[in-house]
């Protein structure tokens, strides 16, 4: 089984009563804000975004770990394919989401710093991206704290939303 440990947190794969934690999470307006059209998801969303987190790990063998800290499942810290910007495929994503409590404290870079060494050293990555809301400052802080380096600013097609891609090569990795 893929896991990863950091000094807080667990990576890890996720688990049937995993969806009432996720669901809260899904369903804060304060997490969802800069995420898609920035609304809520509903229970049977959440239930649909866990199957396709199975299914990619399944087929990929790569995909979002569930981050547990102190034994409570807090979001997710993990890679995603971005078929939501199709200029900047094929491409693999890292992307990070966490309860409000538990923002601030270093969690998500703490845990991407895990993913991508597993992105490069396990699933044998030699570029992995990173997409966000021009607005997500805390994301793209996140990005520029893993060392990754702005690529493009775009527009996403289905939204007309204003993104930053950052990127970050195998041979850069801090
Ligand atoms: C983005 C997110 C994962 C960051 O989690 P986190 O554990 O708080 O992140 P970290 O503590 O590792 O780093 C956040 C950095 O952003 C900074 N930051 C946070 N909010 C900020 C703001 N409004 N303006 C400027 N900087 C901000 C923090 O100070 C910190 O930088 P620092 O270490 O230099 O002080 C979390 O806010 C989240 O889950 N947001 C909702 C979901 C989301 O937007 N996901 C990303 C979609 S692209």
């Amino acid at each position: 089984m893929t896991e990863r440990r950091t000094d807080r947190l667990l990576l890890r794969q996720w688990r049937d009563d995993d969806l009432d934690a996720l669901a809260a999470i899904d369903a804060d307006p304060e997490v969802m804000r800069w995420i898609g059209d920035g609304s809520v998801r509903d229970r049977a969303q959440t239930l649909m975004a866990l199957a396709r987190f199975a299914a990619a790990w399944s087929n990929r063998g790569y995909g979002p770990f569930a981050a547990e800290a102190d034994g409570v499942l807090i979001g997710w810290v993990g890679l995603l394919v971005p078929t939501f910007l199709p200029e900047i495929m094929p491409a693999v994503e890292i992307g990070w989401r966490l309860a409000r409590g538990a923002w601030g404290r270093g969690l998500a870079t703490e845990g991407a710093r895990a993913v991508l060494a597993f992105a490069f050293d396990d699933a044998g990555l030699d570029r992995v991206v990173s997409v966000c809301h021009v607005e997500n400052t805390a994301s793209e802080r996140v990005m520029t704290k893993l060392g990754m380096h702005l690529d493009r600013d775009t527009v996403v097609p289905a939204s007309g939303v204003p993104v930053h891609v950052y990127a970050i090569d195998r041979a850069v990795q801090t």
